[in-house]
């Protein structure tokens, strides 16, 4: 495969941004939820309007892994206030990798998470830790492959379906 490339998602970048976020969650998620709840999140979620705004706060982080000028997966990385839970002032969360069905088993994922591996270390974060949905097999494996362990859960609204995300957490050297 080509090489490939991580690099930082800026303002104008918005409109890639769009599309592989919608893109990844529709291949993701399509199969094993309504097609009403899928729809809903697209809409609320994945709007361009909030999209800018994740992408203008000070706290997150975007990165897209790039191969031949394409777009195949990105990370959202957020800390301090930006995070989704603990808002601990040292914790990293890594909030989304996704990557294109195509590239699946291809390394891409774990490019991502180097990345976040890396910032975690220039901000000398004592931990990473995330939020995935306990129907998520494929990503469970891949973050305990990574050295991730449960540590808690907490619930997920798609559309009108209460999820349950299991939380896990990487300590760091
Ligand atoms: C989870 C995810 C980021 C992993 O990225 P990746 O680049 O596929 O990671 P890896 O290359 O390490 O492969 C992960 C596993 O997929 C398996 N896999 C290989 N080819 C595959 C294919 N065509 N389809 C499905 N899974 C495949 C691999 O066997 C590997 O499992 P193993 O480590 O037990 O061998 C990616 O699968 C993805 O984007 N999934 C959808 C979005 C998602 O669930 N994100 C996490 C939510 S927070």
């Amino acid at each position: 495969m080509a090489d490939i490339q991580i690099r930082r998602v800026r303002a104008q970048d918005v409109h890639d941004l769009q599309r592989i976020s919608r893109e990844t969650f529709f291949q993701a998620f399509a199969a094993a939820n309504t097609k009403e709840n899928m729809e809903h999140y697209l809409r609320e979620n994945l709007s361009r309007k909030r999209l800018a705004a994740e992408l203008a706060h000070e706290q997150s982080e975007f990165y897209f892994a790039v191969t031949d000028d394409t777009v195949i997966g990105y990370l959202k990385l957020n800390y301090g206030e930006a995070q989704t839970e603990l808002k601990d002032e040292y914790g990293l969360e890594i909030e989304r990798i996704y990557v294109l069905e195509t590239f699946y088993g291809k390394n891409v994922g774990q490019l991502l998470y180097h990345k976040a591996l890396e910032i975690a270390k220039e901000r000398n974060a004592p931990y990473l830790w995330l939020g995935v949905w306990e129907e998520n097999a494929r990503a469970i494996r891949f973050y305990e492959k990574n050295g991730f362990k449960r540590f808690g859960k907490h619930n997920f609204m798609l559309g009108d379906d209460k999820q349950t995300d299991i939380l896990m957490k990487q300590q760091l050297p």
